[in-house]
């Protein structure tokens, strides 16, 4: 399961587990600061995460910083941690972390050096292949070459891609071929068709790691395990328990931005429902959004 930032923390990851087994393995979102607040650490802790086989994610361009997190991720009883060089948001790539570390192959070089000797845990890298153009990709993936990288995810868009349709896959493809370490694909598989399409194509990757398509369709996991698609019921009692779930820990007001964010995704999978998504959209209250959702969902 992909890190996703504001959505898929510990309470998700439960949730989603406990309807949607498949997953075999989860990666926090980015911890990006060596002093944690109580919410991070309510979300990193091993009470939260039990029977979870989890990775926790770090934001870095700081050596020490780094080394500090990962010292605390190993205190934690974590056995390995992710380095974020993907992530695209101006607020991040500005102060040169995530996919912001990828305009410099040499500072990048300098980290990794430092921390590759003193890392107290094993450590994985998720990259984007490049910032705005793919020119310096066989340079950075150079750098990941040289140092210990147990793994290298890769989601084959630039910074400046954001999200937008179209992947670079000749970019994915130089990596498939010229990497070290195993290769995990991540980027667009919303299906069980994608989900062949790229492991037939790369029948050598480790693993793929799925984000969005896990929302849109909950019952990717399964599906690609061989199960029967996942019925409006599993969803219902899902999206059920994690709203009762999330209400029971937080209030009404951050509930519902949750689960709107949810269905952002998840209305994909029901176009004839205009009507019922624009009144989920649209709730202020609890019952309101509940309403919507058993209109679309009953
Ligand atoms: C809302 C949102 C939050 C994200 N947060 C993170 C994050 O914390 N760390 C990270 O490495 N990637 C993050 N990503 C990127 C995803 O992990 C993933 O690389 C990307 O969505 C492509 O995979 P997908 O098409 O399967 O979703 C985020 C993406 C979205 C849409």
């Amino acid at each position: 399961m992909a890190p996703l930032e504001g959505i898929t923390g510990s309470l998700f990851r439960n949730i989603y587990q406990k309807h949607f087994p498949g997953f075999d393995r989860f990666y926090t979102p980015f911890f990006g600061n060596t002093g944690f607040n109580t919410k991070e650490i309510c979300n990193i802790g091993p009470e939260a995460n039990r029977g979870i086989p989890l990775v926790p994610q770090i934001l870095s361009n700081h050596a020490e910083d780094f080394l500090q997190i990962a010292q605390r991720m190993k205190d934690y009883g974590y056995k390995s941690v992710n380095l974020n060089l993907g992530c695209p948001s101006g607020t991040v790539t500005s102060k040169g972390r995530g996919s912001g570390f990828l305009r410099d192959p040499k500072a990048l070089d300098a980290f990794f050096s430092e921390i590759s000797d003193k890392s107290p845990l094993p450590f994985s890298v998720k990259t984007r292949v490049g910032y705005e153009d793919e020119s310096l990709w066989p340079e950075i993936l150079a750098v990941y070459n040289r140092y210990p990288v147990t793994e290298l995810i890769v989601h084959p868009r630039l910074k400046t891609d954001m999200y937008r349709p179209g992947l670079r896959m000749a970019a994915f493809d130089y990596a498939y071929r010229n990497a070290a370490m195993p290769v995990i694909y991540n980027g667009d598989i919303n299906t069980v068709e994608d989900y062949r399409r790229i492991t037939e194509t790369y029948p050598d990757i480790q693993a793929v790691m799925i984000g969005r398509g896990m929302l849109r369709n909950p019952g990717l996991i399964g599906e690609i395990r061989g199960q029967e698609p996942a019925g409006d019921r599993a969803i219902l009692d899902w999206i059920e328990d994690l709203a009762k779930t999330n209400y029971a820990a937080y209030t009404e007001t951050p509930t519902l931005f949750k689960m709107k964010e949810i269905w952002t995704y998840l209305q994909d999978r029901y176009p004839g429902h205009k009507k019922e998504l624009k009144q989920l959209f649209k709730a202020k209250k609890l019952y309101e959004y509940e309403n919507a959702v058993a209109a679309i969902l009953r």
